[in-house]
């Protein structure tokens, strides 16, 4: 672990969670998670199935509190124990990006109005940021569905706009939850290298969690969540 924080997009210092669970007892998920990701760089995350992947990027998304432990968001301190109150949802949407594996795109909003929903969110100026948006949906190649609505989107084109709608605040860091976990294998390639591109041309961070190998090794750095705790492999 780095002395200073001042190169680090992200660092996560003894996260743990538990959850409570029918019976009385205790579920440890998260038990002392060391974590650091660097500016312009990215990470991949595997782990058997149930292991805490999501859990793990609901707390650095900070969507949940967990029991204990700190995070640094660049430069911000942030005691991951507190509930995240209604002001860090403007910081939210202002600072990092989140990829689904089911997209969670807004169903009756078109695409442009989809990418554009964190400006929105952090009051920003959408005319400022309407050129942005058609930008990045230009390089998801999909910028001709811009006026259509999800459902009439592949799914390989609504990741590739979750993508587009991730990237549009220029956050920090894009969190990336098996974003190719619902497309054929071809597509899901497709996707993937789309994303680590725009991420690498956007010096945006990126923390991937993944089931395919192949994606694992495409990152700069790859990681595994075990038994609680995440090992630099
Ligand atoms: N809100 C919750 N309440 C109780 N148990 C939960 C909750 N969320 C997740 N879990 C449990 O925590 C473990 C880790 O879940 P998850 O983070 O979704 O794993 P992964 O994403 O690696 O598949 C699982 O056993 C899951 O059932
Ligand atoms: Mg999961």
């Amino acid at each position: 672990m780095s002395e200073s924080s001042e190169a680090m997009a992200l660092r996560a210092i003894g996260l743990s969670k538990s959850f409570s669970i029918i019976g009385g007892s205790k579920l440890d998920v998260l038990e002392g998670i060391e974590m650091e990701l660097k500016e312009a760089s990215s990470l991949s995350i595997r782990g058997e199935s149930g292991s805490g992947k999501t859990t793990l990027l609901n707390l650095l998304a900070r969507l949940e509190p967990a029991d204990c432990g700190t995070l640094h968001w660049g430069g911000k301190k942030i005691n991951a124990s507190e509930n995240p109150h209604s002001k860090e949802a403007t910081w939210r949407a202002k600072h990092i990006g989140v990829v689904y594996q089911s997209y969670y795109l807004i169903p009756e909003l078109t695409v442009m109005e989809n990418v554009l929903m964190s400006i929105r969110l952090s009051k920003l100026s959408l005319k400022d940021y309407s050129d942005r948006a058609l930008g990045l949906l230009e390089q998801m190649g999909v910028v001709d569905k811009s006026r259509q609505i999800p459902a009439k989107l592949s799914g390989g084109e609504r990741q590739r706009v979750a993508i587009a709608r991730a990237l549009v605040n220029r956050p920090k860091v894009i969190l990336a939850d098996e974003p190719t976990g619902n497309l054929d294998e071809r597509t899901g390639a497709e996707v993937m290298n789309l994303l680590l591109n725009c991420c690498s041309n956007e010096k945006t961070s990126l923390v991937l969690v993944t089931h395919n190998p192949n994606f694992a090794k495409a990152t700069q750095e790859s990681s595994v969540l075990k038994d609680g705790k995440l090992f630099y492999t």
